[in-house]
């Protein structure tokens, strides 16, 4: 593809912060709620320092990890497809981590000559900035805008552009929240687009209870080490003096909810200091803490989440084994 004027003039890359559009407590504020409170809990936004977020992408080529694998293969099957039904000006990522599965979708604008620009938003900067530069060289064609932000701290700050978009959210990384957020949160994605603009979204589906539990809990230990990751992060950031090894992984699928839920574990009767805090924890042998939910959807389930928020949908593209959707949908 031809380099585009606009493309000659980015020179270098520069990572723009998304002003929250509503009051959401720091990190302070936020640890004292959810940590100091039973039952114990912490955003799974904390994992994603670098460490975090590179354990994740380890996560992903295990082998019993199989939504990422699954993803790339319907991304692989459908992108020309997707980019020939929405022919984004700009393609905005929500969670982008690494933007690997999102290079099938740069390969099938490059190939269907669908010149746009790339918006990858992420808690992670030094992801970001790396990611932004890789992609920005080996794509000659590709503008790209970085943002730091959380998407928790709402949408309404994201840079307006003309032209149509395509927002994506992939991995299933909604299935990370809380349901009755879950679709507060399409609601507002919904809001933040134009008429005519598409959303592609990821979502893991609900399966077999053992399929399910070797995906969170793989042989190598990436995700026991990805869980216990967000203790160092408090340990760094927090100035907290949690002993990693005294606490364990646990995920456990939640048939009633059809979620994995994932937590920390204690392994022992133990005082942890929080200096920044200053609060110390007593747990208990066994005491835990939750740190993360995987919400499973069935096909009506995400259907139904996606009308609730006006979306009409394009397309839903599955897998043989029903294991993972991917859904285009529009406004
Ligand atoms: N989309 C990628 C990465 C999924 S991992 C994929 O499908 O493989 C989840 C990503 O969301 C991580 O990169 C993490 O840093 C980011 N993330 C988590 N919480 C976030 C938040 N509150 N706001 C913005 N990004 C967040
Ligand atoms: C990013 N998110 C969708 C992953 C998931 O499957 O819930 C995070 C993860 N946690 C453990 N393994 C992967």
């Amino acid at each position: 593809m031809q380099i585009s004027n606009y493309k000659t003039q980015q020179e270098k890359i520069v990572c723009t912060t998304v002003m929250p559009t509503r009051m959401t407590p720091g990190m302070l504020e936020d640890i004292r709620e959810s940590l100091l409170r039973k039952p114990r809990s912490l955003s799974p936004k904390y994992f994603y320092d670098q460490r975090g977020s590179s354990l994740f992408d380890q996560i992903c080529s295990t082998p019993e990890y199989y939504p990422t694998r699954t993803e790339n293969k319907l991304l692989s099957r459908h992108a020309v497809d997707i980019i020939n039904k929405t022919t984004p000006d700009q393609i905005l990522e929500l969670g982008s981590g690494y933007s690997t599965k999102t290079r099938l979708l740069f390969d099938a604008c490059q190939q269907t000559t669908n010149e746009c620009i790339y918006v990858p938003l992420d808690v992670c900067e030094e992801v970001l900035v790396e990611v932004s530069k890789r992609l920005s060289e080996e794509y000659d064609w590709l503008v790209v805008n970085p943002l730091l932000g959380d998407y928790h701290a709402g949408l309404g700050n994201l840079p307006a552009s003309h032209g149509s978009h395509l927002f994506v959210f992939l991995g299933s990384t909604i299935g990370n929240f809380e349901q009755e957020d879950a679709l507060d949160f399409i609601k507002e994605v919904h809001k933040t687009m134009c008429y005519g603009d598409h959303l592609l979204i990821g979502v893991d589906r609900v399966k077999d209870n053992d399929v399910l539990h070797d995906a969170y809990n793989d042989a190598q230990g990436m995700t026991a080490e990805f869980n216990l990751n967000i203790l160092h992060v408090l340990n760094r950031e927090l100035n907290a003096d949690f002993n990693i090894d005294m606490f364990t992984h646990s995920a456990t699928f939640n048939a009633y909810k059809e979620r994995i839920e994932m937590r920390l574990i204690s392994r022992a009767n133990q005082h942890v200091n929080i200096n920044d805090l200053n609060e110390s924890i007593q747990f208990n042998l066994g005491d835990d803490i939750l740190t993360e939910v995987s919400q499973k959807y069935t096909y009506k389930g995400i259907e139904e989440m996606l009308k609730q928020a006006d979306f009409t949908i394009t397309e839903h593209y599955e897998d043989e084994n029903a294991y993972f959707s991917l859904i285009l949908v529009s406004k």
